[in-house]
């Protein structure tokens, strides 16, 4: 079954079309990153104009890069939740009135169990459940336990800021560029990560065991960058990078370290843009204990494929979602169930 998955939560205008919800037959992925660039952030009002004024063309593109018609498409899934509210309503609404129009099948989707998805685009062997989760993007991080595409129980979140969140606003500050976490990442590659020591948020008691924040860390970096400077070491952009990212990659690994050991589970699947990050993916490789599975870097961001991807899972089963669903920001009440 053909479906065509369309992703508009943030900035990217993206539409994909997946069979039988593995292989990928197109992947196109319209970013907006040059039009938010001089604002070092997205911009809510332009991106869902640019949306409105890219959906058409980038669905068309999916279908011809993946050598099809529109007639051939099965069915039609699309992000609901989270993001930013006008540019989820224009793909949302889009994609209803796809599936409408071609009396299809249509399912809504949460962005968020999309990314955990991305990583079973592949050839290889899917990981059977349960594992643990790690999703971390840049509204979220959230340590689970996965029992099945749309069973994860919720281990483990921010207090406060994401980490990829984190990662462009350290970005902003300093002026390395934007979008963060590509530019703080290629930056700490020529960085000593010794240069500073930043602190650790002290979150290992109760249930906050697997939880992280990064908002001391930011303040750190942005406020108090001196108080943790290592003597003799320099201050200069490549070295605020490099320490940062260790920190930020640290608080992440120790919540998910804690979260393996008590639960047992010996396999974790990564995904959101965070999942990109060289550093994480270096330092999660040194576990030979642990068998971690990233997407793709491809589909690690956000794209059209996880989508169509994880909307076949519940077509599968039947589902359908009705025409009167509609967009949300945010997801309710997701502090220990998600969605
Ligand atoms: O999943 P995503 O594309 O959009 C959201 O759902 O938020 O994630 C975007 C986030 C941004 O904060 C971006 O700076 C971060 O992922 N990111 C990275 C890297 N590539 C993207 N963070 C660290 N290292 C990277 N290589
Ligand atoms: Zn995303």
């Amino acid at each position: 079954m053909k479906i065509l998955g369309i992703e508009s939560s943030c900035d990217e205008c993206a539409a994909a079309v997946v069979e039988d919800g593995r292989r990928v037959l197109s992947n196109v992925v319209a970013t907006q990153i040059p039009f938010h660039a001089a604002y070092n952030g997205v911009v809510p009002e332009i991106a869902s104009r640019m949306h409105t004024e890219w959906i058409s063309g980038v669905t068309r593109e999916a279908l011809s890069k993946a050598g099809l018609r529109v007639e051939d498409i099965e069915g039609v899934a699309a992000t609901a939740h989270p993001g930013l509210l006008g540019s989820l309503l224009v793909g949302l609404t889009f994609a209803k009135t796809f599936a409408w129009a071609r009396r299809l099948p249509f399912i809504a989707v949460d962005h968020m169990l999309a990314h955990l998805y991305a990583s079973r685009l592949t050839p290889d062997e899917p990981e059977p459940y349960p594992f643990l989760g790690l999703l971390v993007s840049g509204g979220h991080s959230i340590i689970c336990r996965v029992d099945g595409f749309d069973d994860i129980t919720v281990l483990g979140t921010t207090i406060d800021d994401a980490v990829g969140e984190a990662f462009d606003k350290v970005a902003k500050y300093y002026r390395l560029g934007y979008p963060g976490g590509i530019v703080i990442d290629r930056l700490a590659q020529s960085g000593d990560s010794d240069a500073f020591h930043f602190p650790l948020p002290n979150l290992h008691k109760g249930n906050r065991r697997y939880d992280v924040s990064y908002s001391g860390l930011k303040t750190a970096v942005i406020n108090q960058l001196e108080q943790f400077r290592t003597p003799g070491k320099e201050p200069v952009p490549a070295n605020i990078a490099a320490s940062f990212q260790k920190t930020a990659v640290e608080i992440l690994l120790r919540s998910l370290f804690r979260a393996a050991a008590d639960t047992g589970l010996t396999t974790v699947v990564a995904g959101g843009g965070v999942a990109a990050n060289s550093y994480l993916r270096a330092r999660l490789a040194e576990r030979k204990d642990l068998r971690c599975v990233f997407p793709p870097l491809e589909l690690c961001g956000d794209n059209g494929a996880m989508i169509a991807g994880l909307g076949w899972q519940y077509l599968a089963r039947g589902e359908r979602s009705p025409f009167s669903v509609t967009a949300s920001a945010r997801v309710r009440a997701f502090k220990r169930r998600y969605p």
